[in-house]
């Protein structure tokens, strides 16, 4: 279906609780630790550096999780790719998720802001090739044969990536949602506040209010496989889709 005019422009910023009921963990429950590493401590250039093995065990872990027959997709994935094939390119899907599971319930386009774990990066040419398995500090990058690859994520102190098509979408948005994200790591926490400042109606659909919820106008609290299809069934249903 070819979107229509008329249908408004629609930026969706989804976060980690999109993603629990398929069986991944957010970053701050378990009160945010990993081997008894706060995770901003395995997420910088400056642990990769002073301890990479660390970091390469860490998303090694993450990414063969990723990979588990029991980690599938679920309602609230599915019902955002059925709202794309409504609204086409009048609706922008943004994620500050690493995993493929917006792909893999049927969304074609994704803006992956902090990366993605089935992808590894050179560090000196900055390409990126598609990765599902481990690797390490002696695996051979595919371009310059030496040992420069390093997880294709962004760590804390790194420049999330697409944010010139992020603030242009959110200048014109007419509607910002934000869905299963706790609100706590910029520069995603600040998009309701561009979207607000721009016109656009702002919307938090989280298990609980997330440290912004003041600022949007709008908050739909429960489990995202709930709350998510809901939403865009109503929103198809209202624009007669
Ligand atoms: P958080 O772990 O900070 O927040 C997850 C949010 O999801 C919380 O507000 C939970 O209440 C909510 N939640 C949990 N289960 C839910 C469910 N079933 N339905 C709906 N909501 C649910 O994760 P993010 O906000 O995504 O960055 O974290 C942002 C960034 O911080 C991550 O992308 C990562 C991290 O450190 C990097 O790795 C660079």
């Amino acid at each position: 279906m070819s979107a229509n005019q008329s249908l408004p422009n629609i930026v969706i910023l989804t976060g980690a609780g999109i993603s629990a009921e398929s069986g991944l963990k957010t970053f701050r429950d378990n009160d945010g630790l990993w081997e008894n590493h706060s995770v901003e401590e395995v997420a910088t250039p400056e642990a990769f550096e002073q301890n990479p093995s660390l970091v390469y065990r860490f998303y090694n872990a993450r990414r063969a999780q990723l990979q588990e027959d029991d980690v599938v997709p679920n309602a609230a994935h599915l019902a955002l790719a059925k709202l794309e094939k409504a609204f086409g390119h009048k609706m922008m899907l943004v994620t500050q998720n690493v995993d493929d599971l917006h792909e893999r319930g049927g969304s074609e386009s994704v803006y992956h802001m902090h990366g993605k774990l089935l992808s590894a990066r050179c560090a000196i040419s900055q390409q990126t090739f598609d990765w599902r398995e481990s690797f390490d500090h002696t695996t051979q990058c595919p371009c310059c044969k030496r040992v420069t690859l390093r997880p294709d994520i962004v760590w804390f102190g790194e420049i999330p990536m697409y944010m010139e098509e992020i603030y242009d979408a959110l200048s014109q948005a007419d509607m910002f949602i934000a869905i299963g994200t706790s609100g706590n790591v910029y520069p995603a926490a600040g998009f309701v506040q561009i979207a607000k400042e721009n016109g656009a109606h702002t919307i938090e659909a989280n298990l609980e209010p997330g440290v912004s919820n003041a600022l949007f106008d709008e908050s739909f609290t429960g489990p995202a496989s709930r709350i998510v299809p809901q939403w865009v069934d109503e929103l198809i249903s209202k624009y007669a889709l």
